[in-house]
């Protein structure tokens, strides 16, 4: 009997936005019919309802469960990211791999890089270590597709103080004589993307308490996808990742049981989208500047108590 299939709350010419749960949405998707999944799941951290679960072992249930399906729905081709803290990502990473080896038939193993997201400008109260960073699974099924192109960012000070050298005798890398440029598209994405994280006043933050830099998840939608290929995001929030894929021309899914955040996805989707870059894209440099400028105001701050 065919799946019944629910109506979505919010629509563009490229995605649809569903109000009901996401294990349930995703198990009435075909299989092997989605491009890239990009999930930021609740962290089981307790500080909102959504976010909280009876115990580390419900929350592990649940995990496997979703990602069972991705597992299922995900092409051949296809990648999953999963944001968390890393204290989190650390055990779910086997349970993302069992999830997405179950379905490729013998030997069609599954792979997994582990992505750093680190930000200087976060305020750091409390007595433990300071927190500057998250991470990001990049889980692949046994044919994923990477387009490091998309995702190249901004050379840094040191390469292009020296852009035109001759290879070492002893590099590994290229024939010799070789002489090294710099590629026009900017240097090769790494495993570490320094990106301020989101703070009250900037353009870009909305009301949602977890929302994601849009370039950020720009970054990795470019690289792990291609124009009209699909994706799905389980877990819309304040729905950075449609934000994404209409900049990028991706069709999109979404899924998010809040009405409240569906109607900020909404509303967020209706304004005319940025063509310039997203206020998060700034270049290392001034990141730093921006952490130089919190430090000030906060003592400022601390001044005037
Ligand atoms: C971590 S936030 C996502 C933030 C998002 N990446 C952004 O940039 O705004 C997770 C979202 O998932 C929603 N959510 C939690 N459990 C859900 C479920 N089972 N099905 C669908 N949405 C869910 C929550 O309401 C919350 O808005």
């Amino acid at each position: 009997m065919p799946q019944r299939r629910e109506t979505p709350v919010f629509a563009t010419q490229l995605g649809s936005l569903f109000g009901e749960d996401a294990l349930l949405h995703l198990s009435r998707l075909d299989a092997e019919t989605v491009d890239l999944v990009f999930a930021d799941p609740p962290y089981n951290a307790g500080r909102e309802a959504w976010d909280s679960f009876a115990d580390s072992a419900a929350y592990l249930d649940w995990s496997a469960r979703w990602m069972g399906e991705v597992g299922r729905i995900l092409k051949p081709s296809g990648s999953l990211f999963v944001c968390g803290f890393s204290e989190v990502l650390a055990d779910l990473k086997a349970v993302g791999l069992r999830a997405l080896s179950s379905f490729g038939g013998p030997g069609a193993n599954a792979s997994c890089r582990w992505l750093v997201w680190h930000y200087r400008n976060k305020a750091n109260l409390g007595r433990d270590w300071g927190r500057s960073h998250e991470s990001i699974l990049h889980l692949r099924r046994e044919k994923f597709v990477l387009d490091v192109d998309a995702a190249r960012v901004p050379y840094n000070a040191h390469t292009l103080r020296y852009p035109v050298h001759p290879q070492a005798e002893s590099s590994r890398y290229g024939k010799k004589p070789y002489v090294w440029q710099p590629n026009p598209l900017g240097a090769k994405p790494r495993d570490v993307l320094e990106i301020p994280t989101l703070t009250n006043g900037m353009r870009e933050k909305t009301l949602h308490p977890t929302q994601k830099p849009l370039e950020l998840v720009r970054r990795l939608v470019a690289a792990a996808s291609a124009p009209g290929d699909l994706v799905i995001d389980p877990f819309g929030g304040s729905g950075t990742t449609f934000v994404a894929c209409e900049l990028l021309s991706r069709r999109w899914i979404g899924c998010e049981t809040d009405p409240g955040y569906q109607a900020l996805i909404a509303e967020r989707l209706s304004q005319p989208l940025a063509t310039t870059p997203a206020e998060s894209a700034t270049p290392p440099d001034l990141a730093a500047e921006a952490d130089r400028a919190e430090t000030r105001r906060r003592a400022q701050r601390r001044k005037l108590r």
